[in-house]
């Protein structure tokens, strides 16, 4: 089968994938509005593509918080690699370190945070957190984090609770038994309600900068008032997300809630998206609307599911050969000459 776009990879997990791993991979919330806007929203944007402008020598590069990274696409942070390739998060690490960009890594990873770093030595990651009832539990993480050279603290905003995905109720989804939470190993013993803290406010961010020197990127911010609130809490970088839609569902799709986000934020931190990315083109219309990086969650778990590292590596060389096409035809040599100018919204 010849792997040419995103959706060959999908169609593909979705054939071969345990149907309780692909409908976990594949869940949204609800009856997945949300989920499904995310990837509609961009047939909405149409670009306004400038021409004759020289594009025989292109620059995809860009930088996440100072570092420089080959093209502005990384890895979202999704729990459970191995039920998509036995090395799980190893494999991840790998890939994002060939491709020299950033893996968020997820607090549910069913490898070690030591063991990521061990697989991939020198790799720009992020650690993504979830604050746990028990402070100490997420304190310890986060130091482990830092000590190992991660390089960002994701703090994901958006689930107090998890949202209600139908095909995990109806599966009873649980990991197998011989995959594990490794992170997490002994946190949850007397723990019989979510482990997770439903009580956080933007005051423990606060809490966070004193326990970490890690720059702090706040992740699910879908309004002008909260990226407001996460510039003036400190934060220095901001992912405008929903989750993939298994959150809220009927909430906007995150690169129509890109636009009042970057307008409030004005450049004062770096604002990057995820959600719905399934092409090169998506990824020039979120920078065109103030992305400076998107993340790509179910793709890469796609990609995984297909060939392990080389499928994953798949799936970014593709996004990469299809961004820079995109870039060219629209008359964009670098990324900096990406801007507003270059998309109108569709009156359809
Ligand atoms: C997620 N997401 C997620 N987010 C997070 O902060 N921590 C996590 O552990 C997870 N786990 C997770 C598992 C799975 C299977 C999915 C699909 C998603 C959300 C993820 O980071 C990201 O926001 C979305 O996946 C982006 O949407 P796309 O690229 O999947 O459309």
């Amino acid at each position: 089968m010849a792997m040419v776009c995103l959706s060959d990879f999908e169609a593909y997990a979705k054939k071969y994938l345990p149907k309780i791993a692909w409908d976990f991979f594949a869940a949204g919330a609800d009856d997945c509005s949300t989920r499904d806007e995310n990837i509609l929203a961009y047939k909405r944007i149409r670009f306004r593509p400038r021409m004759l402008r020289d594009v025989s020598m292109m620059d995809i590069r860009t930088k996440l918080l100072g570092t420089e990274i080959s093209f502005p696409v990384g890895i979202a942070p999704t729990g459970f690699h191995q039920l998509a390739w036995p090395d799980g998060e190893k494999s991840t690490a790998r890939v994002a370190k060939a491709m020299n960009t950033c893996y968020i890594v997820s607090t549910y990873s069913t490898c070690t945070l030591e063991e990521i770093s061990a697989a991939a030595p020198g790799g720009l990651r992020w650690f993504q957190l979830y604050i746990h009832r028990n402070r100490a539990v997420s304190q310890q993480l986060v130091q482990r984090a830092e000590a190992l050279g991660f390089q960002g603290l994701v703090l994901t905003a958006d689930l107090p609770y998890t949202g209600k995905r139908r095909d995990d109720v109806r599966n009873g989804f649980r990991l197998p038994p011989h995959m594990k939470l490794k992170n997490l190993e002994g946190a949850f013993e007397v723990c019989k309600m979510s482990p997770l803290d439903p009580s956080v406010t933007w005051n423990d961010i606060y809490w966070l900068r004193s326990l970490t020197h890690l720059p702090i990127i706040i992740k699910g911010i879908l309004t002008k008032e909260d990226a407001e609130l996460a510039v003036r809490h400190g934060v220095q970088g901001i992912i405008v997300s929903n989750h993939g839609g298994r959150q809220l569902d009927g909430g906007p799709a995150t690169i129509d809630a890109l636009v009042e986000v970057a307008e409030a934020v004005q450049g004062r931190v770096e604002v990057y998206l995820d959600g719905g990315i399934r092409k090169g083109s998506d990824v020039l219309k979120a920078l065109a609307l103030g992305a400076k990086c998107v993340f790509i969650g179910r793709p890469a778990l796609w990609g995984l599911a297909y060939k392990g590292e080389e499928g994953l590596q798949d799936v970014l060389r593709i996004l990469q050969d299809e961004f820079r096409l995109s870039m060219a035809l629209a008359g964009c040599a670098s990324v900096s000459e990406i801007g507003r100018h270059l998309v109108q919204f569709s009156k359809l």
